[in-house]
């Protein structure tokens, strides 16, 4: 009997023991999971007054993100300067050090299948923003996602804040009175879906509104002020007051724009219909002052959050949270605003 009960002591402790280093072996997996989450992010030029606006606030997030919840998040944005082989070589760091999520601001959108493949084959999944890549590659796999503006809507509603403005008063923007609205349009980099999409819907809008339109001139500004400057004042001394709107693919261009008729002293009642997209709060700073008719908001916060909610559920589970409505499980197109003088101030920070 007595040998029954040590055997019977002995098997107890066995279990406890074996019982004790399951749980603390449980309690270590559960420290695991509670880990950090790395995500890499390349910006195609860090100087772009848009991009550089969506890498703010994606830090913003991450930072508020990190102290709602028990788990680290390194946010790395490296700046590709315009060079392809600068962000295929940061794809490729954030690859070799095991990042969690890549985050794309493509320099070309017409190849983005080098990172793609490199991607896959490391099983890392790409978000793309602000520059789509071609329907193709983003067929290419499934860990591949897309966040940007709705190019078609933002043209329209640039024509409608000109619509408008006819139908209040039709001489503010057909000064001449001849019936047609003369325009010069400033347009983004060539290849880039929200520099064609943009002015094709743009133009159509206001011609299917009932309005004529005579296009003095059009070029390409690649989205930046000073080339958008220089253009302009070349227009104005070809044209000068025929000018009846200035239509522009982003707000930098815009402030190009209405840089050359500051630099001309010209007075702004003698100015054209300036209008942008964007929503930059140095735009809406211009329209506080009547320099700008308008803007449309293509919103830069709404932007970096959705890339950072894709992110961090791809980095916490693997996979998309139910809560994130993608369209085709790949895109997330954020929605635009028109702003104007009278309604600046809800935007203005
Ligand atoms: C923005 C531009 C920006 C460009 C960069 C566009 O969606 O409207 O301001 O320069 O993206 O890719
Ligand atoms: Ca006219």
């Amino acid at each position: 009997m007595k040998t029954f009960k040590r055997v019977l002591n002995i098997i107890m402790v066995i279990l406890t023991v074996t019982l004790l280093w399951s749980c603390n072996s449980e309690g270590a997996k559960k420290a695991q999971r509670i880990r950090e989450i790395k995500i890499g992010v390349t910006l195609y030029k860090e100087s772009d007054l848009f991009i550089s606006s969506i890498a703010e606030n994606l830090i913003d997030i991450a930072k508020e993100k990190e102290s709602s919840e028990d788990i680290k998040i390194i946010l790395n944005i490296a700046d590709s300067n315009g060079s392809t082989v600068n962000e295929t070589k940061q794809v490729e760091k954030f690859i070799n050090q095991k990042y969690d999520v890549i985050c794309v601001n493509l320099v070309d959108r017409t190849a983005a299948s080098t990172i793609i493949d490199k991607a896959k084959l490391a099983n890392i999944p790409v978000i793309f923003f602000n520059r789509e890549p071609v329907e193709e590659d983003m067929q290419r796999w499934n860990k591949i996602y897309y966040v940007g503006a709705e190019a078609e809507k933002s043209g329209k509603m640039q024509a409608e804040i000109i619509l408008d403005a006819y139908k209040e008063n039709s001489n503010i923007v057909d000064k001449n009175s001849d019936g047609k609205i003369q325009y010069v349009m400033l347009e983004g980099e060539a290849g880039h879906q929200d520099s064609s999409i943009r002015t094709e819907y743009c133009i159509k809008s206001m011609i299917e509104n009932g309005l004529e339109v005579e296009k003095l001139s059009d070029d390409i500004a690649n989205w930046e002020n000073s080339q958008a400057r220089e253009k302009m004042i070349q227009w104005i001394k070809s044209y000068g007051d025929d000018i009846e709107v200035v239509f522009s693919n982003n707000d930098d261009m815009a402030l190009g724009a209405i840089n050359a008729y500051d630099s001309l002293n010209i007075d702004i009642v003698d100015r054209p219909l300036i209008v942008g997209v964007d929503g930059i709060q140095e735009a809406l700073q211009q329209i506080k002052e009547g320099k700008m008719i308008g803007t449309v908001i293509s919103d830069a916060k709404e932007q970096a959050s959705a890339i950072f909610n894709i992110a961090f559920s791809l980095g916490k589970n693997g996979d998309i949270d139910e809560c994130i409505d993608l369209l085709d499980g790949k895109y997330f197109k954020v929605k635009h605003t028109k702003v104007l003088k009278e309604n600046v101030e809800l935007f203005y920070n």
